[in-house]
């Protein structure tokens, strides 16, 4: 799709068919899109965890209570180590949210030009996803986004909710 044309129709999408599971070919160009994606100083500072397997699904489906959230048929989970992530020497500012931030990005922006649906997650229980995932030591969730279809007959919204480009830029 055309650069511009995918950012204007990108959606969260809450709304997700279980018997549409996303094929390994384009879940691998999803992914891979995200592994491309810039860190300060190229840090890589991150793990892609994709939850597939049913048991894994129901357990991280009780991390967030929505139906369509339990029904997605993969979740990724963006996890980082703020031990590898780059430090500003000036303040000991780290790095990690940002990295972790424009892999989802990547992540989300390359799945819509797959067809592939998204929805960027934070307000999840963060212990339950912890345990569910078998988080490591060293390792933080930063988000998560189920992968997947929506059921037949769904519409996007079709447009966009946002501040007009005078309130949110300031020329100088
Ligand atoms: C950092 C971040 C956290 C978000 N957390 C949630 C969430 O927990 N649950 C949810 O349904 N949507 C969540 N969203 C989706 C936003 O509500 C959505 O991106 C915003 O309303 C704009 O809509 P659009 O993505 O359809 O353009 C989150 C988005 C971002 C960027």
């Amino acid at each position: 799709m055309e650069f511009y044309d995918l950012i204007k129709t990108r959606e969260s999408i809450r709304d997700y068919d279980p018997d549409k599971p996303v094929c390994e070919e384009v879940l691998k160009r999803i992914l891979e899109a995200g592994r491309l994606a810039p860190s300060a100083s190229n840090r890589q500072p991150w793990t892609f965890v994709l939850v597939s397997s049913n048991k894994k699904l129901k357990e991280t489906g009780e991390c967030y209570p929505k139906n369509w959230f339990k029904q997605a048929p993969h979740i990724l989970v963006l996890v980082g180590d703020k031990s590898k992530s780059w430090v500003r020497s000036y303040d000991g500012y780290n790095s990690i949210e940002t990295d972790l931030a424009i892999a989802m990005d990547h992540l989300i922006l390359a799945a819509e030009n797959e067809g592939v649906s998204t929805c960027w997650i934070i307000a999840y229980d963060y212990e339950k996803l912890a345990r569910a995932i078998g988080l490591k030591e060293n390792e933080l969730i930063y988000c998560i986004t189920p992968l997947g279809y929506p059921h037949d007959g769904f519409k996007k919204r079709g447009h966009k909710i946002r501040k007009p480009l005078e309130e949110v830029v300031r020329r100088i």
